[in-house]
C-alpha cells in the first residue's frame, strides 16, 4: 500500500522526509503526515522532548504547505502517505498515529490483521482510540506498555501482537535519538548515508541521498541511532552484519522498483496484492470467510434471491466470472450488467435483489449512478472498490475492499484479480450462507490460497510469453476465445491489447465463432483460445480445429501437461491447474503479459495509452 519515510542524520528532517513522499507520491495516496523529534538545542534544561505531528488530506504539497508555516529544527522524524485500507482519508485517519499517553508516535503501511481484538482489549484497559485506522493500535499498544518498559521492550513486546501485514516504523520523546523500525509482510529498506539514515518503502524516496542500501528482511527489525544502525530479531537480539548494496537505479527508474512500466509491475505484483486481498478473511477450519464490510447486511444477504452485477470495462468481465461463479456455487441468480446501460434500464429489482457494484477507483461515473439508480429503487447496494473511501465505497450500503494497493497503469490487472479473489471469496460467504457444505467451502478456500504461488510460477515464465507475443506483434487483428468462465477472460484479454497495443482485438465465446465472426479468419487474423483443461475442454478444441481449417494462425492457453491441443496449435502457452471456477485468476495472467509485450514491442506509451483516462469520472 502506501508510503513511509523515517530520517536520522545531520540534514534538516523535515526537508528529507517531504522530499521522500513527494518521490513516493507515484504509489498513489490519499492523505500525508509527517512526526518530528524537537532538537535537544531548541530545549530549555529542564523541558522534556516532544514530538510535533502535522497531517494533511490530499497531496503531499497540502502537507508541505501547513508545514511551511511552523517550521521546526529537528534532525529525526518519521513520515507517512496513506493509501487507506481501514476507515476513510481524513486528518485524523492520516498518519503518524501517537498513542493517548503521548508516548510514541508510528507511521504503518499494510494492515494488522487482528486489530479489532487488540483495540477491544486496549479500549477495556481505559485507552481512547481517535482514529479509524487500524495502525492506530500499533501506537496504542507500544504506549500502553511504555507505562512500564522501555521504548525499546515495548515495541518489541508490541511486534509479538501484531497479525497480518505490515512496515512500522516508531519514534518516542522518552528515548529520543532512536527509531525503530520492523517489517512483516510490507517493504522496507535502509539508506545508509554519511552520518545519516533514511527508512523507506522503497529505495525511490531515498535514492536522491544515498545509493547505498540494506534491504531489511521479512521478520526483521532494525534499530537506528545518530552513531549507527543495527538489524534485530523480532525478540530485540543483534543479527549479523549484513552486505551493504549498491544501487544502480536512477531515481525514475527506482519508482517502478526496476520494471519498465507500472504496468509490468503491477502485474508481477499479483502474488503479493492477492495475498493483501485475502489477509485476515479465510476461516479455512470453518470453510467460511470473514468479510467484515459485509456484517452489517448479513442477515439481508440470507434472503437475497437476485444479484445484479454491474461495473465498466475490466470492472464487468470480472462481473461476468462472479455470474458463473455465484450462480453454480451458491446458487442465486445472477444478471451482469454494463452500468452506462443498467442506470437507463428498467431493470426488474424487488427487495430481494442485491446490487453489486465492481469499481477500482470508485469513481466510474456510469456505475457510480448506477448505485443512486439502485438505491432510488430501494434495493440493497454494495460495492467491490479497490479505493477506500472514493465515492462508491461511501454510498453503497456496505461493501468489500479490494486492498490490492494503488494501481497506476491505465490498463487494469491486479486490480481485475483482486476483484475475482473477492467474487470467489463472496461466493463461498454467500454459498455457506445457504446449501455449501463445510467440505466445499474449505475445498475452494484451500485453492485460493495457492493461487498466489501458481501466479509466480506463470510470471517466472514471462520471457516464453514475450517470445509468443513478439511473434504476433505487427498483426493488426486478433480474435480471444473462450468459453464458461474463461469467456469473459477472453473479453478481457481483447481489452488489454486494445487499449495497449491499438490492434483489434474482440473477445468472443468459443461457440459463437461458427456464427458469424469466423468469416474474419484468414491466415492474417490470428486467434487465441482458452482452451483449458475443463469441463468445456472438448468444445475448446473443436473451435480450434474451425480456425485452423480456414488457415488460421492459432494460439493456445493449456493447462499444464496437456497433449492434444499442444500439437494442434501455432503456439501454445501453460498455466497450472487449479478449481475451473478459479482458472480465470491465472488465465488472465498470460493474457495480460501478452498485450504488455506487444504494446512494448510496438514501442508504445503502455502506462498512458493515447485516449484513455484511468478514472472515468464522466458519463
Ligand atoms: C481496463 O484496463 C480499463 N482501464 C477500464 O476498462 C476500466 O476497467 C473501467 O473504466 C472501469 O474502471 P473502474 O474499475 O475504476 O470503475
Ligand atoms: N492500514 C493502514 C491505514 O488504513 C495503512 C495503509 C497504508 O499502507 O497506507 O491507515
Amino acid at each position: 500500500m502506501c508510503g513511509i519515510v523515517g530520517y536520522i542524520g545531520k540534514k534538516d528532517a523535515q526537508e528529507v522526509l517531504l522530499e521522500g513522499l513527494k518521490r513516493l507520491e507515484y504509489r498513489g495516496y490519499d492523505s500525508s503526515g509527517i512526526a518530528l523529534m524537537k532538537d535537544k538545542e531548541d530545549l530549555s534544561e529542564k523541558k522534556q522532548f516532544f514530538l510535533k505531528v502535522i497531517k494533511a488530506v490530499g497531496k503531499v504539497m497540502c502537507l508541505e504547505e501547513k508545514l511551511s508555516k511552523e517550521k521546526l529544527s529537528s534532525h529525526i522524524g518519521i513520515a507517512h502517505t496513506r493509501w487507506a485500507t481501514h476507515g476513510k482519508p481524513s486528518e485524523k485517519n492520516a498518519h503518524p498515529h501517537q498513542d493517548d499517553g503521548g508516548y510514541v508516535a508510528i507511521v504503518h503501511n499494510g494492515i494488522i490483521e487482528n486489530y479489532k481484538e487488540l483495540k477491544e482489549k486496549l479500549e477495556k484497559r481505559g485507552h481512547t482510540f481517535v482514529s479509524e485506522t487500524d495502525s492506530e493500535v500499533i501506537a496504542q499498544c507500544i504506549g500502553d506498555k511504555m507505562k512500564t518498559k522501555s521504548f525499546e521492550e515495548a515495541f518489541f513486546l508490541t511486534l509479538k501482537e501484531l497479525r497480518g501485514a505490515y512496515a512500522v516504523v516508531a519514534v518516542s520523546p522518552s528515548d529520543p535519538e532512536k527509531i525503530l523500525a520492523a517489517r512483516f509482510s510490507s517493504p522496507l529498506v535502509l539508506g545508509v548515508g554519511k552520518e545519516e539514515y533514511i527508512l523507506a518503502s522503497d529505495v525511490s524516496a531515498l535514492v536522491e541521498y544515498t545509493d547505498k542500501v540494506v534491504y531489511i528482511e521479512d521478520n526483521e527489525a532494525v534499530l537506528l541511532t545518530p552513531q549507527g544502525y543495527s538489524l534485530r530479531t523480532f525478540s530485540n537480539r543483534a543479527k549479523g552484519e549484513r552486505k551493504i548494496e549498491t544501487l544502480e537505479w536512477s531515481s525514475d527508474q527506482a519508482k517502478k522498483e526496476g520494471f519498465a512500466h507500472y504496468m509490468l509491475k503491477e502485474i508481477f505484483q499479483q502474488p503479493h496484492a492477492l495475498t493483501d486481498t485475502m489477509r485476515g478473511r479465510i476461516l479455512l477450519e470453518e470453510g467460511m470467510v470473514r468479510l467484515g464490510g459485509l456484517s452489517s447486511v448479513e442477515k439481508k444477504l440470507r434472503n437475497i434471491t437476485k444479484i445484479v452485477l454491474v461495473g465498466c470495462g475490466t470492472a464487468r468481465c470480472a462481473s461476468l466470472v462472479g455470474e458463473y461463479m455465484i450462480e453454480e456455487y451458491a446458487g442465486i441468480s445472477v444478471e451482469v450488467e454494463y452500468a452506462h446501460e443498467f442506470r437507463y434500464k428498467k431493470s426488474l429489482l424487488d427487495k430481494k435483489t442485491a446490487v453489486i457494484v465492481l469499481s477500482q477507483s470508485g469513481e466510474t461515473a456510469d456505475t457510480l449512478a448506477s448505485v443512486r439508480e439502485a438505491k432510488r429503487k430501494g434495493v440493497l447496494t454494495l460495492g467491490i472498490v479497490n479505493v477506500v473511501g472514493s465515492t462508491i465505497a461511501r454510498e453503497t450500503d456496505a461493501g468489500i475492499y479490494n486492498h490490492a494497493g494503488p494501481e497506476i497503469a491505465v490498463a487494469s490487472t491486479k486490480a481485475f484479480t483482486s476483484q475475482l479473489i473477492v467474487l470467489a471469496l463472496l461466493t463461498v460467504y454467500l454459498g455457506r450462507q445457504r446449501g455449501m457444505s463445510l467440505v466445499m467451502g474449505k475445498r475452494i478456500l484451500r485453492e485460493i490460497q495457492t493461487l498466489p504461488r501458481k501466479i509466480q510460477s506463470i510470471l517466472d515464465d514471462a520471457k516464453k510469453i514475450k517470445k509468443v507475443a513478439e511473434k504476433y506483434s505487427a498483426f493488426e487483428s486478433m480474435f480471444f476465445l473462450g468459453r464458461k468462465y474463461n469467456y469473459p477472460v477472453a473479453l478481457e484479454g481483447s481489452i488489454k491489447l486494445k487499449e495497449i497495443s491499438y490492434i483489434h482485438a474482440e473477445g468472443l465465446a468459443t461457440g459463437e465463432l461458427k456464427h458469424g465472426p469466423i468469416a474474419m479468419i484468414d491466415k492474417n487474423f490470428p486467434s487465441f483460445f482458452l482452451a483449458l483443461n475443463d469441463s468445456v475442454y472438448e468444445k475448446s478444441v473443436t473451435g480450434i480445429e474451425e480456425v485452423k481449417a480456414r488457415s488460421g494462425k492459432t494460439i493456445a492457453l493449456v493447462t499444464k501437461g496437456d497433449k492434444k491441443v499442444s500439437k494442434m496449435v501455432d503456439d501454445v502457452l501453460e498455466i497450472p491447474k487449479t478449481l475451473e471456477m478459479l482458472t480465470p485468476i491465472l488465465s488472465v495472467i498470460p493474457l495480460q503479459l501478452f498485450s504488455y509485450y506487444i504494446a512494448s514491442k510496438r514501442n508504445l506509451d503502455v502506462d498512458k495509452p493515447r485516449n484513455l483516462a484511468k478514472s472515468v469520472t464522466v458519463e
